[in-house]
């Protein structure tokens, strides 16, 4: 088959891996990519929203099928295009994303199908969710409606937080259209974790558990980022809550979905809070995670092509899912400043110094032939692999000085709390 992958970070240089691992797979096409993808597959120099140079290129490049790593191809309705043109293309449709790029869609769906998440109240007006949350107690969150490049959450710790949080979506419009509706939502507390299952939009497939760091700094010190490391299975999610979750959660979503007619194909990101009341939802994406995917894929056993269209014809209970039993510990090397400004254009050295058995996931880099530099905020995710979480912890701590660049910053503390 010739496959292509959207999307240029470092979850997609995991699908390019994985897919290039797959004895079905003659040719990989990835676009944009970055300079680890070019290793293993032809970059083709496309934005992963730009559909009409895609569906040119999937044409021009005779591909069968198509994986879509970030979520803005998918809300622009790239898999609705694909499957126009009879290409399967990996993903919900846009319709079905709608449970990603609309909190309030999302919100909305699990009320009425009496799947358990926060209270909120829904505004489009600023006067009145001022006057609302003025009444609300401390803690309290605020949501633009709309996609917001994971920034659209903010977890007030004060009145005036909030107050700011709330002028700065609705009135200086800073996640523009997004913030069109807003929501105010009670502040769920517990331990948070993320769930992902593969599902044809009726069988739904549990991913290996998972857990990320999304703090800049050791000890979740400093801001959200898009994630820092991450380590898989997860030790917080044990098999009985794992499965409350996908039978109070996961399952009752999907139903939901196929009889709200918006059938959802894919994989299903859920991200939980694990409160004394159970486990509740803080959202949903409509993708596979990052850096999720670099610690999970590693692990898993079958195929991913075999996965990919059992997902689009609609055979999920047919296909025997298998994972290893080992661990994968992810660790990403950031430039200096990121999440907030950062330079870039720095050489890495190392690449070659690891050992042979660690994975190196690139995400901002780039290459002129003879080097590879930085180019974005997060660069690279290492990854080892071991029979339990610490033994790869340790490999990839040993690996990671290795590898270097002007300014890099990754944290010390992914998976400690195993060790
Ligand atoms: P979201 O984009 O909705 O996932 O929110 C981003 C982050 O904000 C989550 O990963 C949580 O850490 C936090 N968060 C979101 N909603 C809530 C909530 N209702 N209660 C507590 N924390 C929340
Ligand atoms: N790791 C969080 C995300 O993929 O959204």
């Amino acid at each position: 088959m010739r496959v292509m992958v959207v999307g240029g970070g470092a979850r997609e240089h995991t699908l390019v891996w994985k897919l290039s691992c797959s004895k079905r797979v003659k040719e990989l096409y990835v676009a944009p990519g970055n300079a680890g993808t070019a290793q293993i597959a032809v970059n083709l120099d496309i934005s992963p929203t730009n559909l009409d140079a895609l569906t040119r290129a999937v044409k021009d490049n005779k591909i069968d099928l198509v994986m879509v790593g970030p979520e803005a191809p998918l809300a622009a309705g790239i898999v609705n295009k694909f499957q126009s043109l009879g290409i399967p293309a990996f993903g919900p449709t846009r319709e079905a994303v709608l449970i990603e790029s609309s909190k309030v869609f999302a919100k909305r769906l699990m009320h009425k199908y009496g799947i358990p998440c926060a209270k909120d109240a829904v505004f489009t007006s600023f006067k009145e969710a001022e006057a609302y949350v003025k009444k609300q107690p401390i803690p309290v969150v605020i949501k633009a409606d709309g996609l917001a490049a994971g920034k659209g959450a903010i977890v007030a710790q004060s009145m005036d937080e909030a107050l700011k949080a709330l002028s700065d979506i609705m009135e200086k419009r800073v996640f523009g259209d997004a913030g069109n509706q807003v929501l105010v939502e009670e502040c769920l507390v517990g331990r948070e974790t993320s769930l992902l299952a593969f599902t044809d939009g009726v069988t739904v497939v549990p991913l290996v558990t998972a857990r990320d760091y999304k703090r800049a700094y050791d000890y979740d010190k400093g801001q959200n980022t898009g994630g820092m490391g991450c380590y898989s299975p997860s030790m917080f999610l044990d098999k009985e809550s794992s499965s409350k979750a996908i039978k109070t959660i996961v399952e009752p979503v999907v139903k939901a979905m196929a009889q709200e007619g918006k059938p959802y194909k894919g994989v299903l990101y859920a991200g939980l809070m694990l409160t004394t009341e159970g486990p509740k939802v803080l959202e949903f994406n409509a993708r596979f995670g990052d850096p999720e995917t670099q610690v999970q894929l590693p692990l898993l056993k079958t195929d991913l092509v075999d996965i990919m269209m059992a997902v689009s014809d609609g055979n999920l209970a047919k296909t025997k899912v298998e994972w290893n039993n080992g661990a994968c510990v992810g660790v990403v090397m950031a430039s200096g400043g990121y999440p907030g400004s950062y330079k870039q254009g720095f050489p890495i050295t190392g690449l070659d110094n690891t050992d042979s058995d660690i994975l190196v996931f690139h995400a901002g880099t780039k290459s002129n032939g003879e080097k590879v530099y930085t180019a974005g905020g997060r660069v690279l995710t290492v990854v080892a692999r071991g029979r339990t979480v610490v033994e790869a912890r340790g490999r990839v701590y040993l690996n990671l000085p290795r590898i270097s660049f002007e300014n890099c910053h990754y944290r010390k503390d992914i998976a400690a709390e195993e060790g």
